[in-house]
């Protein structure tokens, strides 16, 4: 084979490669597009599905329950028995009210539109607590964070997947979140003193949970950390950068 041909079949072997490459990012950019779209669409039914519930569906048993309140003034007092099966009723509808608001907040909490990521880690917090008995100590800047809504969903989904994470496998008896946040930066650290977790050698002993808590933040081109150590319990580290966003304390 003389040099000149050599030469030229280099040529197109890297001419190739450099098309290979080109295709594999520009494929990788459209799956990391559509997983976007996905997860917005995903949030804009969850956020459809809670304003429904909360805003119909309560309402309507909230109504139910006072047509009931006065049913019971208009049973006459002797009809102790039908007084009875109404206050029954009652209390019935009352549960179900706070069950239709609770997986509503779950869907995704008004609070995270309306007053911001740290009020929405709290109430997130109340539940988990409420849930799991397990204390959890906040650090969070005072005053309200202007975030792009995009990565404020992000940080709340985050956090939430970790908290249920150390309910579903710590066996902790207590949480951390710590958040801070500069012109640049915000960091969000949730840390548990549970038991520890190890990667299998394939790296597979990650479930949906933590992929999708890294897919989510990759989205908005922050960095996620899970670190686990023996008598350490579990760290989940994320850091969003904030370059378009305002702050407004
Ligand atoms: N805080 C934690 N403490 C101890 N182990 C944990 C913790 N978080 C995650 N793990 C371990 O990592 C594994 C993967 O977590 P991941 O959230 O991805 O999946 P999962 O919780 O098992 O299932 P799901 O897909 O429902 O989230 C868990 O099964 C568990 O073994
Ligand atoms: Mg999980």
């Amino acid at each position: 084979m003389t040099d000149t041909l050599l030469r030229s079949q280099l040529k197109e072997c890297r001419k190739l490669n450099k098309q290979l490459t080109s295709d594999a990012l520009s494929a990788k950019k459209k799956a990391q597009k559509f997983v976007q779209v996905l997860i917005e669409r995903h949030e804009e039914d969850r956020r459809a599905i809670s304003r429904e519930l909360h805003d119909e569906v309560a309402q309507l048993l909230t109504g139910i329950n006072f047509e009931l309140a006065v049913l019971t003034k208009e049973a006459s007092n002797s009809d102790k028995k039908l007084q009875k099966r109404i206050a029954e009723t009652q209390s019935l509808i009352s549960k179900s009210v706070e069950v239709v608001h609770n997986f509503a907040r779950q869907l995704r909490p008004r609070v995270l539109d309306d007053l911001g990521i740290v009020a929405a880690i709290k109430t997130a917090i109340k539940d988990f607590t409420k849930v799991s008995g397990i204390p959890v100590e906040l650090k969070a800047p005072k005053g309200s964070i202007k975030l792009e809504s995009l990565k404020k969903t992000v940080i709340f989904r985050v956090t939430q997947e970790a908290l249920i994470n150390v309910n579903k496998h710590s066996k902790a008896t207590k949480v951390q979140i710590r958040m801070t946040l500069d012109k640049q930066r915000l960091v969000l650290e949730i840390e548990d003193n549970g038991k520890s977790f190890k990667k299998n050698s394939k790296n597979k002993s990650f479930g949906i949970g933590i992929q999708g808590m890294e897919e989510r933040v990759k989205m908005v081109r922050g960095d996620f950390k899970i670190s686990s150590n023996e008598g350490a319990g579990t760290t989940v580290v994320i850091t969003i950068p904030l370059k378009k966003d305002s702050h407004n304390e």
